[in-house]
């Protein structure tokens, strides 16, 4: 018995320990692969974290793979290895991602690709603005800005993604039609400020009387990088730089034309926010469009005042919502404190209560069998002998008095009296009592002090001794031993004898 309380108790501890220590479960683990690491990637994870606190419980895993093919592949293979229910993926570059994406989506993933595509047609959605329409509106207003006349260099994105390609294809039919604008030069650039100013810092190495109006950037940072390279040679004469992305912010695109350092941009639109609707709605089994073709404009010096007044005012309200979503998870993370801090307390009370209730079951048994051997040895006994138990001898001297009998000769009178009264099924405990000397409230006391048992107890377990030797040792049948040894039904003789003995009188010897 205590065996298995020990064993609910240890259980109901390591319940508590799960139920309290346990953090909630993410509904929904969501892997994020980005191909590179910048301020556009940044504004775009801060709104992917964004967008999933307005869904409960969502976990992003983020990894970014600093424009290598390699380590986007070995990332997306790592995401899905860790468990992740759903990859939000924009590849480096189309053909070559291909395979990791294939292999997470034949593993049943769903696949939102954003913004560079594949080359695949393993992917569940697909979310992005047009890159060709950019390409094309910014080559139209070039031609514009240029009245129709001028040499253009352009510096492209990474050879193989998919904006580079399609923001030059939309660029070059934009000005197909503009026979004086010239494209003197198609730089290969990889999305990046310093590659962008090295490609541009050579080839006016090599073209230097060649005058260039316009640098058309594939993107805003790769327009600075060749703004950088020309800086030195442009005391008296500077081209004008667009660019795309047209972020918000410090040093963002809009603000960098509004200070007249890019002629122009286009907003290349991150909406994080959005990609994780999507992926929720996925992830719900609800309808959700699989293409979706994000909204676009282009920034120039005339609303791009306007522009960074809304967009920063923008930024401030989500660096609010940020914040409060931060104080909001400080207090559920004291909440968290809290009720672990409660379930041990739970645990610890419950393992104090434990500990006392065993202590004391194992106390109350050893006085027991204590009581029961002292009974046992003094009533079996043939000669008197003195009890040395400590613990019945303190109780015995708190309730004797100084010059009483020794314990032994008293149980030995006392069974001797017992024994002297057992066929008389009439006798009570006061003639019992009367035989010791003693008032029936002292023997009762007296008895049961020494051995457990009250005298009635005492006289019941004679008598079924008395009937067990008889049934062994006599021919006598069961209702004459019951009556021998003063039962006066021979029925509850046979009760009495069973829950003694464990076995029916008509059984003894017979074993
Ligand atoms: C950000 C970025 C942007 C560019 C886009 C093209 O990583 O380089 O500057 O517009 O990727 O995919």
């Amino acid at each position: 018995m205590t065996h298995k309380l020990l064993k609910s108790f240890l259980l109901l501890i390591a319940l508590l320990a799960v139920a309290g220590c346990s953090q909630r479960q993410p509904r929904y683990v969501i892997g994020v692969s980005q191909c590179s690491e910048d301020i556009w990637r940044e504004k775009q994870n801060a709104e992917l974290r964004m967008g999933a606190y307005f869904h409960d419980n969502i976990e992003l895993r983020f990894a970014a793979a600093y424009d290598s093919d390699q380590r986007q592949i070995e990332q997306i293979d790592s995401l899905v290895a860790s468990g992740i229910q759903l990859l939000i993926v924009a590849p480096n570059q189309v053909a070559t991602i291909s395979p990791a994406i294939d292999r997470a989506f034949d593993k049943g993933i769903p696949v939102i690709v954003f913004e560079r595509k594949t080359s695949s047609q393993k992917y569940t959605a697909f979310i992005s603005a047009d890159n060709y329409e950019m390409g094309r509106v910014m080559g139209e207003y070039i031609v514009s800005r240029l009245h129709g006349q001028g040499n253009v260099l352009e510096i492209k994105g990474l050879e193989g993604s998919s904006p580079a390609i399609e923001r030059h294809n939309g660029f070059m039919d934009a000005i197909k039609g503009a026979s004086g604008i010239k494209v003197i030069g198609s730089l290969q650039g990889d999305w990046t400020e310093p590659t962008a100013y090295e490609a541009t810092r050579q080839w006016l190495n090599n073209n230097k009387d060649v005058r260039v109006d316009l640098v058309f950037g594939a993107n805003d940072r790769t327009a600075m990088g060749a703004r950088k390279a020309f800086l030195p040679l442009t005391s008296s004469f500077s081209p004008l730089y667009c660019g795309i992305d047209g972020l918000p912010g410090e040093n963002g695109g809009i603000q960098l034309v509004r200070d007249s350092l890019l002629d122009a941009s286009y907003i290349y639109p991150t909406h994080g926010d959005q990609i994780i609707d999507l992926a929720i709605r996925i992830l719900d089994g609800k309808p959700y469009k699989k293409e979706t073709m994000l909204m676009s404009a282009l920034v120039t010096r005339d609303n791009a005042k306007v522009l960074l007044m809304e967009s920063d005012e923008i930024m401030r309200q989500a660096s609010q919502l940020d914040q409060l979503h931060s104080k909001a998870d400080n207090y559920l993370h004291e909440l968290d404190t809290q009720r672990i801090v409660s379930w041990l307390s739970i645990a610890f009370i419950v393992l104090l209560v434990v500990v006392l209730v065993l202590f004391y079951l194992y106390h109350l048994n050893k006085i027991n069998l204590q009581r029961e051997h002292v009974a046992n040895t003094l009533w079996n006994m043939e000669a008197p002998i003195e009890v040395n138990t400590d613990e019945v001898k303190t109780e015995i001297v708190t309730t004797e008095e100084p010059d009483a009998e020794p314990v032994s000769a008293f149980i030995t009178r006392f069974k001797e009296v017992v024994e002297a009264r057992l066929d008389n099924s009439d006798v009570s405990v006061e003639d019992l009592a009367a035989d010791m000397n003693l008032s029936r409230v002292q023997l009762y006391r007296k008895v049961k002090t020494l051995t457990g048992s009250s005298p009635v107890e005492l006289l019941r377990t004679a008598r079924l001794n008395r009937a067990y030797q008889l049934l062994l040792t006599t021919d006598k049948s069961v209702s004459e031993v019951a009556y021998a040894v003063g039962f006066t039904a021979p029925s509850y003789f046979t009760k009495c004898f069973k829950e003694e003995y464990g076995m029916l009188p008509g059984d003894v010897g017979k074993r």
